[in-house]
């Protein structure tokens, strides 16, 4: 593809997609690679820059994680951050410790003060805030390297090596707490590794749409669509691509939220494109009944999907020598687990059963590196309207995941109630612009209420509302106390079987956004 690439190094750190995000933000393709991954590799993507992510790690241990240090002579600009920056020091010679004391020991906010003389500080006030997590510190830096930034607690807070491009920051300048922030990763992007700002969907939709026809050649392809934003856009791009030789499959699993099965059907079949909706409640059901682990909830639903694919694919004599389509993101692929990194949820689509995989030429994924919101404009480079492109994103497996605890159909028809309830309030009061996903959830807890004059024993709905961009760290939704009122009384009073209400206050990180 034609445009600049980023390589940021995976070492574990909490905000490493954060950062893939604001690189992309400055208008620079980058991928995330763990790092373990081959320096070979690393090299034949031709990079123009490398980012070296934070990590638990302490970077003197044994076993910490390390990259080849030969990536140190190959001559690319690189930026490391908190324990890439240590690792970076450490590597060419400088000197990490603990700190010994908490006053070089720091977290949050803190003020820090900087060299402007520095490429990566250029035009930025020389105080401002920086956000801090680290233990360790840089007691010594490596020859070559010359101080740019300082706190009051420690005097190591920012290297640089300006003649090979090598930069180091001890704080996260990814988050929103770093005042500037995005601003060093600019200057480094633009004045360090030469970056022309080449990455834009108007050119990831041309040079994609050109490498699906070359790759689909005169073959077809069966596109799993859920009627969300990711798979919708991907309907639209495959339907540039190739046109009628795309059949989407709409399978309704029967944990959809009220109605929605019919509206998708209703808004595919204005489209100009062949549309086929599968029933399978039953099949889904029977499958989930009696299990509650959240994972397994989401590989039985991964594998379900799948094998009614592979039967459509008869039905429909698709062949081996056709595709399969899914509208995995960026997100999905990273949460899902690479490398060494904690796999914190299987996303449904990366679940797909190797026989099934095995049926199609192959399986095509041309949005999975992209994020939500490139997701929406590349909708918006397509033609696709707003209503559809700003969507809430609703989760592959549906209400299975919003229901804690083993899954039965009265359960879902409760959430279900519950949940159109929730979403007609929130729209009534236009909060649907604002909150960026709202949702309820059945929880498993049962809790005594009274009613009328009588004891009631029902299940505990939990509301769940958050504001984020890039769903990868979201804040609760401050939603009114009166919005909230009117949404518990209104699902107390109609929807039988909860007698409970109560809203979920956490942002992600600690928690995620739905809750299994
Ligand atoms: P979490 O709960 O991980 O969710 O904070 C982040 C965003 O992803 C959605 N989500 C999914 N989307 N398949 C999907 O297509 C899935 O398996 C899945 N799990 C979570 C979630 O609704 C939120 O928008």
């Amino acid at each position: 593809m034609a445009h600049q690439t980023v390589l940021i190094v995976d070492f574990g750190g909490q905000y490493n997609q954060l950062i893939a995000r604001r690189v992309r933000e400055c208008g620079v393709y980058c991928e995330v690679h763990p790092y373990t991954t081959p320096l070979a590799e690393l090299k034949a993507k031709d990079p123009i820059g490398l980012i070296f992510t934070g990590g638990p790690d302490s970077v003197y241990l044994d076993g910490s994680p390390k990259v080849d240090p030969e990536i140190f002579t190959w001559g690319v600009p690189i930026l490391g951050i908190c324990y890439g920056c240590q690792f970076m020091s450490h590597t060419l010679g400088g000197r990490v410790t603990e700190a010994q004391d908490d006053s070089a020991r720091e977290y949050g906010k803190t003020v820090t003060y900087y060299d402007t003389s520095c490429p990566i500080f250029q035009g930025l006030p020389e105080q401002g805030i920086s956000w801090m997590s680290h233990g360790d510190y840089m007691a010594a830096i490596p020859e070559g390297f010359k101080l740019v930034a300082h706190s009051d607690a420690c005097p190591n807070v920012a290297i640089a090596d300006e003649k090979r491009g090598f930069y180091g920051v001890q704080y996260h300048p990814e988050v929103n707490h770093t005042e500037n922030g995005l601003k060093m990763i600019r200057n480094f992007l633009y004045e360090v590794c030469g970056a022309v700002g080449d990455w834009t969907m108007g050119n990831f939709c041309k040079t994609t749409v050109e490498r699906l026809r070359q790759e689909i050649g005169g073959g077809r392809v069966l596109l799993a669509l859920s009627g969300g934003v990711d798979s919708s856009v991907l309907a639209a791009l495959l339907a540039e691509a190739i046109g009628d030789r795309l059949t989407c499959v709409f399978v309704d699993h029967g944990l959809m939220r009220k109605n929605e099965g019919d509206e998708v059907e209703a808004a595919f079949s204005k489209w100009k494109v062949n549309f086929v909706r599968v029933n399978a409640e039953d099949r889904f059901l029977i499958k989930l009944a009696g299990v509650s682990e959240p994972e397994s909830k989401r590989k039985i639903i991964g594998a379900e999907f799948g094998y009614v694919f592979r039967d459509e694919a008869e039905r429909f004599h698709i062949t081996n020598e056709d595709f399969l389509a899914q509208g995995t993101i960026y997100p999905d692929v990273i949460e899902s687990g690479k490398g060494d990194a904690d796999v914190i949820k299987s996303h449904h689509n990366r679940l797909l059963p190797p026989e099934v995989v095995a049926r199609f030429k192959g399986v095509l994924e041309p949005l999975s590196l992209l994020f939500k919101d490139e997701v929406r404009q590349l909708g918006r480079e397509l033609g696709l309207p707003e209503y559809m492109v700003m969507r809430q994103p609703f989760p592959g497996p549906g209400l299975a995941i919003r229901i804690i605890g083993d899954i039965t159909k009265e359960k879902a028809d409760m959430l279900r109630e519950a949940d159109a309830i929730f979403r007609e309030e929130m729209a009534n009061a236009g909060l649907d612009r604002t909150v960026s996903q709202y949702f309820a959830v059945l929880t498993n807890v049962r809790s005594v209420g009274v009613m009328g004059d009588g004891r009631t024993y029902d299940y505990t709905l939990a509301l769940r509302g958050v504001t984020t961009t890039d769903f990868m760290t979201a804040d609760w939704a401050r939603i009114p106390y009166e919005v909230l009122d009117k949404v518990s009384s209104r699902i107390i009073n109609t929807v039988r079987g909860i007698n409970r209400i109560v809203y979920d206050i956490t942002s992600k990180p600690p928690a995620t956004i739905e809750w299994e």
